[in-house]
């Protein structure tokens, strides 16, 4: 079995890196790090590099798509060496798709707190493996562990399966592209009193900022920072025991890996991002404004698939629009937002090209992680339908006078998402 076969090689590569066999590397990929890489293997220390660090934000694409072996480099570390004020980090999820109150996510950071806030001032090691994990009565255990060594393996550019280890956690990870986009995240904590798993099968392809390009693709998807999505929704699995309670469920999953060379604090003005499924639609969409931006600009990545089908994976600021809905009398639809804008909800609307418009309200449900003020985020619920009448942009939710123009009927579903809000 697959998932047996990840396990193996996760215990396998939880053995010192001198006991693996040499490799012919099969291809110079475009980029070289000297993050402790050698034979296709990158080694993340835990002490910080004094000087700067290189962040990578493109690839070469020659072809339309990306092979499998490709695919995979996306999770390679995206900066040469981590300093003080640079970050690079792995997040997967799982919502459960009969109960958005229950998720589980777990991130492999490698930042400091000055480059990302969100995390501990007092952590030990700039390369920490966190969860949250939210039950449905609405409790959420969140903890982390910090890791002595980060080991990247099958991410060179040349293999189609890899592994993540954050040595010292109990935390990895497991890949493979070929024949299908699988993930298995193990946790394996005694410290935390965490064991178990979080599966993915990917059931659509994977979405970079501005989609494929022409010779070659951005990853920068706003500026200083970096994105790729390797798994925009999958099948998720999650058999977790936490501190003695069983955590288990199905539904929507999703992995990204994102990045900067310089701290998070100096490049957010707002950041909306969330991702989930309705009906036989797929749907990730970021919207954010920069910091002291005198242009104004809003940077967006909108990818919808529907039946596993990519329809859009693009960065065209006029294919999606994100806006936050607030409760009566309070700040919360604000936008541009400010800190402590808190909203009930989002509206989103995605141009679908010939298909119409996607249009959808996300409700919350429950605040999975945050400080209520710069950051939260929730899982919710999905509300939508295509329009495909120009003349209907407007809420899902209100009344149709045109009943004839080609609706299709109310799509639901379920979602993961969060706000920053910095500008005060
Ligand atoms: C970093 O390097 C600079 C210049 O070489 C040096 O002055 C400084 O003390 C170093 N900082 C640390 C924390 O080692
Ligand atoms: C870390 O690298 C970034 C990007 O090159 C640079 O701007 C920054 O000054 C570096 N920080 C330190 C502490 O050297
Ligand atoms: C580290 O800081 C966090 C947040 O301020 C606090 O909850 C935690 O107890 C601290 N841990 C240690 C070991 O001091
Ligand atoms: C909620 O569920 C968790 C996990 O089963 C349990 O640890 C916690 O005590 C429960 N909380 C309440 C308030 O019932
Ligand atoms: C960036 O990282 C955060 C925190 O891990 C994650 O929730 C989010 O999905 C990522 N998204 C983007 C667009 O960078
Ligand atoms: C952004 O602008 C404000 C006010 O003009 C200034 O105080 C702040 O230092 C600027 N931040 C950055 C990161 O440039
Ligand atoms: C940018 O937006 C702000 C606030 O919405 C507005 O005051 C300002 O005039 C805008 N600047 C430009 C160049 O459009």
């Amino acid at each position: 079995m697959f998932t047996t076969r990840l396990l193996m090689l996760v215990i396998c590569l939880a053995i010192p890196s001198s006991a693996f066999p040499k490799r012919q590397m099969g291809s110079i990929s475009p980029y070289t790090p000297n993050i402790g890489r050698s034979n296709g293997i990158y080694q993340i220390p835990s002490t910080l590099y004094n000087g700067s660090s290189k962040a990578q934000f493109d690839i070469q694409t020659e072809t339309s798509t990306l092979d499998t072996s490709t695919l995979l480099s996306l999770d390679a570390p995206k900066l040469d060496t981590i300093n003080a004020s640079v970050f690079d980090w792995w997040y997967f999820d799982v919502v459960s798709e009969t109960n958005p109150d229950v998720l589980l996510t777990i991130t492999f950071f490698s930042s400091t707190a000055a480059a990302f806030p969100f995390l501990f001032a007092n952590q030990s090691s700039p390369l920490t493996a966190w969860i949250w994990a939210s039950f449905a009565n609405g409790t959420v255990f969140a903890d982390y562990v910090p890791a002595t060594v980060a080991t990247l393996t099958g991410v060179d550019g040349t293999h189609t399966e890899g592994a993540g280890i954050w040595h010292e956690t109990g935390f990895a990870w497991g890949a493979s592209t070929a024949p299908q986009t699988r993930y298995e995240v193990t946790v394996a904590s005694e410290k935390l009193q965490v064991h178990g798993r979080l599966g993915l099968t990917a059931t659509v392809p994977y979405h970079l900022p501005c989609g494929i390009q022409k010779e070659k693709s951005i990853l920068e998807i706003a500026p200083h920072i970096g994105w790729v999505n390797l798994v925009p929704d999958a099948e998720g699995v999650v058999d977790m025991n936490i501190r003695g309670s069983t955590l288990s469920f199905r539904g929507p999953g999703y992995h990204d890996k994102n990045w900067s060379d310089r701290p998070f604090m100096e490049s957010v003005e707002s950041w909306y991002w969330g991702h989930g499924r309705l009906g036989p639609y797929s749907i990730v969409w970021f919207n954010f404004l920069a910091l002291n931006d005198t242009t104004n600009s809003t940077y967006v990545s909108s990818y919808v698939a529907k039946d596993g089908n990519v329809l859009v994976s693009a960065c065209d600021a006029s294919l999606l629009t994100v806006r936050p809905v607030g409760s009566p009398g309070t700040t919360g639809g604000r936008y541009p937002p400010m800190a402590g804008d808190i909203p009930e909800g989002f509206h989103l609307d995605f141009d679908l090209g010939e298909e119409g418009h996607l249009l959808v309200n996300v409700l919350m449900r429950a605040v999975v992680a945050g400080d209520g003020e710069y950051y939260v985020r929730w899982t919710g619920d999905l509300a939508g339908e295509v329009s495909r009448s120009e003349s209907t942009l407007r809420g899902p939710c209100l009344p149709s006078s045109e009943s004839e123009q080609g609706r299709e009927d109310a799509l639901i579903g379920v979602a993961v998402f969060e706000q920053f809000v910095v500008l005060e």
